[in-house]
């Protein structure tokens, strides 16, 4: 929701228990690919065509920011979006603050675009994306010679200066995070030579994938250390023809959905199985989940499939740190399918929970209590007791979309309804969600 909208009031819902949940559905585009589909787009020589774009308030903040800084992206009548770029130094300074609403992605990877160009741009935010950390980006990205005034603790809003010389950087990602990888490398994009970065531990490659794709000096190396990601800067762009498939994240959802409301049996089309994005997939097949991929197949440079997911019983296990980065996201949802198995799940590798839209760990357990789940957590992990939630209670959302859909997800099982707070930060990802639930045989009601 952006902060310059005027302020809706907050949209309750209430989930009541479904019986079998029946369909094919396809799912939005991939959040992470349309950011990027939109931001390199602007950057690029020529005009990128995106078919399948996400058309959430998050990427369409993003999509605004890229036609205030000169590079103009509008949707056709044929529902197709068309980026006319500016080239890798041709951004200019946006006439009024950029919104970038509830998304980290679009902010952080909007600077590292930004901040190897000699402009200044007010970067703002809605209260949750202004509580979360910022450091993480203008740390790398000062070392580039950017220059930024924060407000308190390194949040927004933040001004950025971009470096009018900037001076190539090797990096070492102190976090697992491909939002802050990718501020680099696109930092990289405008700055002479080489700019690298090494990533211990391995997080979702679309940054690397799509920018080669449009013709960027990119390589990638596996190194005793990690993945080395060096891009060689100012050279052009060519714009792209782009087809975005479905976000595994928001077909995390229905998939959960079926799994622990019987007799279901469902198909959601063209969902992207890039194997930086599977972890929840993988972990939901290992507790006996019946998921079946079908129709494998490459689609602009990306795995996609169908999955078809069946009502299991799950049971629960143990899910490696190792994994996090895979499925990041969904753990809220991933804790609901647990609250549903024998046995107890616990998960470990946690500690990026407390800084996404909202504390998702403390906000997953305080939703879990309050339908009759019971939970042990510490800093970084988390066991969720199984056997099936009693339900009955008002979860709290905190301005995170992930929060209300997990939980409208797990009235349709429990023994009785669920109720959150506020549905209205679905519309950062996923605005149809109720619709399609619906439509499948769900109780999601106002
Ligand atoms: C994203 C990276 C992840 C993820 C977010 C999207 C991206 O964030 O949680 O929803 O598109 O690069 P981090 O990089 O902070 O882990």
């Amino acid at each position: 929701m952006s902060q310059s909208s005027a302020p809706l009031p907050p949209l309750p819902l209430i989930s009541r228990q479904a019986s079998a949940l029946k369909g094919r559905i396809r799912v939005p585009g991939d959040k992470s690919m349309s950011h990027r589909s939109l931001m390199f787009g602007a950057v690029a020589i020529g005009e990128t065509v995106i078919r399948g774009l996400l058309e959430a308030e998050d990427v369409i903040n993003t999509a605004k920011a890229m036609t205030a800084l000169g590079a103009s992206a509008a949707r056709g009548a044929d529902g197709v979006w068309r980026v006319q770029g500016v080239g890798v130094s041709g951004l200019q300074s946006p006439a009024a603050p950029l919104d970038f609403g509830n998304s980290g992605t679009g902010v952080r990877l909007a600077m590292g675009l930004m901040a190897t160009t000699p402009l200044t741009a007010t970067c703002v935010g809605d209260a949750s994306l202004s509580r979360r950390p910022m450091g993480r980006v203008t740390g790398p990205l000062a070392q580039f010679g950017a220059r930024f005034e924060t407000a308190e603790g390194n949040r927004l809003p933040i001004t950025l200066h971009g470096a009018r010389e900037p001076v190539p950087i090797t990096y070492r990602l102190p976090v697992a995070s491909a939002q802050v990888k990718s501020a680099v490398l696109l930092a990289g994009l405008n700055t002479p030579g080489r700019t690298t970065v090494i990533e211990p531990t391995s997080t979702r490659d679309h940054t690397e994938r799509m920018l080669k794709g449009f013709g960027a000096r990119i390589a990638v190396e596996q190194k005793d250390d990690g993945r080395h990601i060096a891009i060689e800067g100012q050279h052009e762009l060519t714009a792209q023809t782009l087809d975005i498939p479905g976000d595994p994240s928001s077909a995390a959802f229905p998939m959960v959905a079926a799994l622990i409301t019987a007799g279901s049996d469902i198909v959601i089309e063209n969902i992207m199985l890039n194997p930086t994005r599977t972890g929840l997939i993988q972990t939901l097949i290992e507790m006996g989940g019946d998921i079946v991929i079908e129709n494998r197949r490459l689609a602009g440079g990306e795995e996609v499939g169908d999955l078809h997911v069946r009502a299991s019983q799950l049971s629960g296990i143990a899910v490696p740190a190792a994994r996090a980065p895979s499925m990041i996201d969904e753990y809220p949802i991933l804790a609901v399918a647990a609250s549903f198995a024998r046995g107890v799940t616990r998960m470990e590798g946690l500690e990026e929970l407390r800084v996404k839209e909202s504390d998702r760990l403390a906000a997953v357990e305080a939703g879990l209590a309050a339908n009759g789940v019971a939970t042990r957590s510490g800093r970084d992990w988390l066991e969720v007791d199984g056997g099936g939630a009693a339900g009955g209670g008002t979860v709290t959302t905190h301005m995170d979309h992930r929060i209300a859909m997990s939980f409208l997800v797990m009235g349709l099982a429990a023994a009785r309804e669920t109720r959150v707070d506020d549905s209205r930060f679905i519309a950062t990802s996923f605005p149809d969600f109720t619709g399609l639930m619906n439509a499948m045989g769900a109780k999601i009601s106002a």
